[in-house]
């Protein structure tokens, strides 16, 4: 049996990834007019004997039943194509999928799950107290797969006698499930890029079908992991409660189905994912968005152009400031005067380290020592950075003029050999008369011994 379920999941998986190939982005039909979505059903199933648990996949379809298409086309079942794919049929309902979730099919990505509460049954408005026992709930998450929203619809089935096993589907059991939406949330965007000192609206909105006390919750959970509640709304009590004078929800907005939440002033603490929640009843939505501050980096070389002498050096130098997040790429290029040739990678590149200033934005630098050669005249040396924050790198240009060293070398040359040339006749000056003077002196007092030796003995 489970070898069996196991192969015929794979199978579907197969012929829907056959059928149905992502990222092939050929434009497809939007939602509203196909009124179908492929999705996958997703479950898990404890394995007998062990605590251990599986998650069963199987390809299943989206079906939205009623008058929807302007062709006055039926989705009805007797519409369905001739294969095995499991369907969920949604009844029209005033809770209405199509009004969060309209794009070409394409671009959404699709999941259902069971829906269980631990020990409490969910009880529903309009629906009997002893049938609801018997129940069975569903998720539908629908992601628009560049990230412009999410969507999460809660179905209850509709007809109990086509599902003998409660929130388990397998093939050939249950093909048609019919189902009717009764809660829908919807968030955008999936992901939120911002630079600081920002405004910025998170949006959050619901749909009912009847009247209920909705209980709403905004949640941050930070980086770090800890979380924070940053607006509580009650629908029962009235109770609001909002954190902080940064956030804030449109208490007349709530009515319509609107839960969007105002952020002002974005700060590097902002960061994280935000959980919108919305509760009615025992049925509880939550869908998330996630924050991530971005800061462009401002760049600058340490001269806009240079003129060198053979062999003479010069420390270049790159200054990066005010980036966030802190991965950053900068480089040396070296650039020819033929705009055609590739720009040369230069190594023996150094780089500082991050300093974070007070505002949590990066600073820092790139340099290398450059010996000027002749060949580096006319050449460019262009620091290029990129960023996360970046759509393309920033440039920026040092032009690089280099002279011979030749006329200068000869001067130096010549004017070395004068140097040593007085210098040698200052010494010849200066140097030798003493000496010769001394001689003399010398000369003269042996003469004086002499002498007074040969007096001495003229005495004797
Ligand atoms: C929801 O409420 C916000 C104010 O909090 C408003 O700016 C926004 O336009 C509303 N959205 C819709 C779809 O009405
Ligand atoms: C962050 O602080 C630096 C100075 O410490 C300033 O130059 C920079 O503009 C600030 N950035 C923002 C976005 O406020």
């Amino acid at each position: 049996m489970d070898c069996g379920v196991r192969f015929v999941a794979g199978c579907l998986l197969c012929i829907g990834l056959v059928g149905n190939p992502n990222g092939i982005a050929a434009a497809g039909p939007s939602f509203r007019r196909s009124r179908q979505l492929p999705c996958v059903f997703e479950t898990s199933k404890t394995i007998p004997l062990s605590k251990e648990t599986e998650i069963i996949r199987l390809n299943v379809r989206l079906l939205l039943s009623g008058t929807g298409s302007k062709d006055g086309q039926r989705s009805q079942p007797e519409n369905l194509p001739p294969d095995n794919i499991p369907s969920f049929i949604v009844q029209e309902s005033s809770v209405d999928i199509l009004q969060y979730a309209n794009e070409d099919i394409n671009m959404l990505d699709c999941r259902i799950s069971p829906y269980f509460t631990a020990d409490t049954q969910i009880i529903w408005p309009g629906r009997e107290i002893r049938a609801s026992s018997l129940d069975s709930w569903f998720t539908c998450t629908i992601k628009h797969t560049a990230g412009k929203y999410t969507t999460t619809a809660f179905l209850v089935q509709e007809q109990k006698e086509e599902n003998p096993n409660p929130g388990q589907l397998f093939p050939g059991i249950a093909e048609r499930l019919h189902v009717s939406a009764r809660l829908l949330l919807r968030t955008a965007p999936a992901r939120l890029r911002l630079a600081l000192a920002k405004d910025v609206r998170l949006d959050c909105a619901f749909s009912v079908d009847h009247r209920a006390d909705v209980t709403i919750q905004w949640v941050l959970q930070r980086k770090g992991g800890h979380k924070q509640r940053l607006f509580t709304y009650s629908g029962s009590s009235k109770q609001v409660e909002h954190v902080g004078h940064r956030v804030e929800v449109a208490l007349e907005e709530i009515p319509k189905g609107n839960a969007s939440l105002l952020l002002r002033n974005t700060e590097m603490r902002d960061e994280g994912t935000y959980s919108c929640l919305v509760s009615v009843a025992s049925l509880t939505g939550e869908q998330t968005i996630q924050l991530q501050i971005e800061e462009k980096p401002t760049v600058t070389v340490s001269v806009n152009s240079l003129s060198l002498i053979e062999g003479e050096q010069h420390k270049l130098v790159c200054n990066i400031r005010h980036y966030y997040p802190h991965n950053i790429q900068a480089q040396w290029l070296r650039e020819s005067k033929h705009s055609w040739k590739v720009p040369e990678i230069m190594k023996n590149v150094l780089s500082s380290s991050h300093r974070q200033s007070s505002n949590g934005t990066y600073s820092s630098s790139t340099y290398f020592v450059l010996t000027a050669s002749l060949k580096d005249d006319g050449h460019k040396y262009t620091c290029r950075v990129d960023h996360p924050s970046l759509q393309s790198p920033i440039r920026r240009s040092v032009t690089v003029e280099v002279r011979e060293a030749t006329s200068t070398a000869w001067l130096l040359l010549l004017l070395s050999l004068a140097v040593c040339l007085m210098g040698a006749l200052w010494y010849h000056h200066k140097g030798l008369q003493p000496f010769l003077f001394k001689r003399v002196n010398y000369t003269h007092k042996w003469e004086h011994y002499v002498n007074r030796s040969a007096r001495l003995s003229e005495t004797t």
